[in-house]
């Protein structure tokens, strides 16, 4: 059986100050990191993040369509890669369900992420209709179909966040989220030009120190990508089991 990697990834989405960010660095034992540390500030943060610390990667949560011109407001591949980013998050249900970021969009991302040798954190997740529906199946491989066409990169990871356990407190269960995640390496070594035994896929939706050690001990789940209970270093270092 493939080792492979596993990360404990932060996505401190739209929070966290300078002294918070400081405050965090500061109070990381870093003998305590089990697994690849990783944090994805808000991207204004990346540099002071980076000269808080040599433990983690440091990357963004999303990024723009192309490389530089009049896109006011944006931040590209590029420049993020310029002031240091390692990777980037792409396709977040927040963005595509507040920012409406559709599949060809962020396919488009996510070439443009990689060519700029950022690696990709690529989000896909039911919401609670869907799979109430029975359609998480569905689901999931049109988002991988069509938003990883064509791409083919060691530098893909995969988050799996069903969008009813984002920032809800109710977590999926070992067993849902172990059902999900075979289905999507199975789906990734038939359809796509990426090789499911390699490619790590993170299990993200209200994980937590108390839940993580039950997740983790799952076949297919190779780590968290985690919003609430990565804001605090001791509920970070918490998630290292
Ligand atoms: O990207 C991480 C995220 O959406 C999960 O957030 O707060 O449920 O861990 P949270």
């Amino acid at each position: 059986m493939t080792e492979r990697t596993k990360y404990i990834v932060g996505n401190w989405k739209m929070n966290q100050n300078t002294q918070d960010v400081i405050a965090f660095f500061d109070a990381i034992d870093s003998t305590k990191l089990r697994h690849e540390a990783w944090i994805a500030p808000q991207a204004i943060h990346i540099p002071i993040c980076l000269q808080n610390t040599d433990d983690f990667k440091i990357g963004a949560q999303n990024c723009a369509t192309e490389n530089s011109g009049a896109f006011t407001g944006e931040i590209s591949p590029a420049s993020l890669k310029d002031i240091g980013a390692e990777f980037v998050i792409i396709g977040h249900s927040e963005r595509r369900s507040i920012f409406k970021e559709d599949d060809q969009t962020l396919n488009k991302k996510t070439k443009l992420a990689l060519e700029n040798d950022l690696f990709v954190i690529f989000c896909i997740g039911e919401t609670l209709e869907e799979r109430e529906a029975g359609k998480v199946e569905e689901v999931l491989a049109t988002q991988l179909a069509q938003g990883l066409a064509g791409v083919s990169s060691e530098k893909i990871i995969i988050a799996y966040e069903p969008v009813w356990a984002i920032g809800t407190g109710v977590t999926a269960s070992p067993e849902q989220a172990q059902e999900a995640h075979a289905f999507i390496r199975q789906y990734i070594n038939e359809n796509l030009s990426l090789d499911g035994e390699k490619t790590s896929i993170l299990y993200g939706g209200s994980v937590k120190p108390a839940n993580v050690e039950d997740l983790l001990s799952c076949k297919d789940i190779d780590g968290g990508l985690v919003g609430g209970a990565a804001l605090k270093a001791d509920s970070y270092l918490g998630l290292h089991v």
